[in-house]
């Protein structure tokens, strides 16, 4: 089924009539301050399956619930001690929390594909913020770009993956972050599930140590499949000396004769949130059948979460299904 993809601006009308399309169980593109997320009400199976068909994403892949706050959060988790202390330290912000589900949550299933646990992030957008409100509840919220895609950042991103599949996009411009929410399991030891705007080291100065979880074979966030953020050109990292068929995307000082950089001065911040959009620019300069090639970006604080996108950018593709 397609239909038209309305446009509305983040006034005070436009949030009115994202609320009415998210209550009467449609889908709303919102900004965040990490990516996009494709909304719908948490509580509606009908309205979660539409975002598992939006997206084409495999319905075993749960969702985030996103809320205003703690207290509509702990509607939905079990929250010990530990898990306030760290959610009044990062929140609102680009930390994903996932806590033990309570029995009376009242989410639809679709949104935890059955598990156990619920991811729950309160954004730091004041449009999701605001959008939030508006709707009462929780929204469930994946990056809003088609399964397996690279995540959008921009408003036209999502009208260029999703336009014809949802019923609205709310623009906002870009997201300042740019790159998804770390996500920490705090349902045993804490765990590092995805890295991602928090940086690691932000955590371990409050938590300690912090084992990292999940891997491509056994994902512990069942989103962490090893191909991801897929260009239709092949991406080759690390690269100091490109091949004169490749698009070299540059990262520091360093990269004279890049045809594009992450972060010309070397920024780690500046990185992330151009890291999408470079990524979709590089595809366009490479064209069908083209190759790009990253520059290394260090291994440290946001590093770790542009490296864990580009590995899986660069990873094999899985066979493209019928
Ligand atoms: O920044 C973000 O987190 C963005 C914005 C829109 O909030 N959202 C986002 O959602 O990145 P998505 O669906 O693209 O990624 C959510 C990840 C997936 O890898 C999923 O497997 C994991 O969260 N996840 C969800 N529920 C989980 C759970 N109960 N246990 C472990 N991982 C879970
Ligand atoms: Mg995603």
């Amino acid at each position: 089924m397609t239909f038209e993809t309305q446009d509305l601006m983040p006034s005070d009308e436009g949030l009115a009539q994202a609320a009415t399309l998210l209550r009467a169980g449609g889908l709303v593109a919102m900004p965040t301050e990490t990516v996009y997320g494709l909304a719908g009400d948490a509580s509606n199976s009908v309205a979660v399956a539409r975002i598992f068909a939006a997206k084409a994403r495999p319905t075993f892949n749960p969702l985030i619930a996103h809320v205003t706050g703690l207290k509509m959060a702990e509607t939905l988790a079990v929250f010990d001690d530990r898990a306030r202390a760290v959610a009044a330290a990062f929140w609102p912000g680009a930390l994903t929390l996932v806590l033990p589900l309570r029995p009376d949550a009242g989410l639809s299933p679709l949104v935890t594909a059955g598990l156990p646990t619920v991811a729950i992030r309160c954004p730091a957008h004041p449009v999701a913020q605001a959008l939030l409100l508006a709707f009462g509840g929780p929204l469930a919220a994946p990056s809003a770009n088609p399964s397996g895609r690279v995540s959008p950042t921009r408003a036209d991103h999502v009208r260029q993956g999703l336009a014809g599949r949802i019923d609205a996009v709310l623009d906002s411009g870009a997201c300042a972050v740019g790159i998804e929410s770390t996500i920490l399991g705090l349902d045993g030891a804490p765990t590092l599930l995805r890295p991602g705007g928090i940086p690691v080291e932000a955590l371990e100065a409050m938590l300690g140590p912090i084992a990292i979880g999940g891997d491509a074979h056994k994902p512990n966030a069942p989103g962490q499949l090893a191909s991801h953020y897929a260009p239709e050109a092949g991406v080759r990292l690390g690269v100091t000396v490109p091949m004169p068929d490749e698009v070299w995307v540059g990262f520091g000082p360093g990269c004279a004769g890049a045809a594009l950089s992450l972060s010309p001065v070397g920024d780690l911040v500046e990185a992330a949130a151009a890291l999408f959009q470079t990524l979709r620019e590089a595809d366009m300069l490479a064209g069908p059948g083209g190759r790009i090639a990253f520059a290394p970006v260090p291994e440290t604080g946001l590093g770790r979460a542009i490296n864990d996108r580009l590995r899986r950018a660069a990873a094999p593709r899985p066979p493209v299904q019928p």
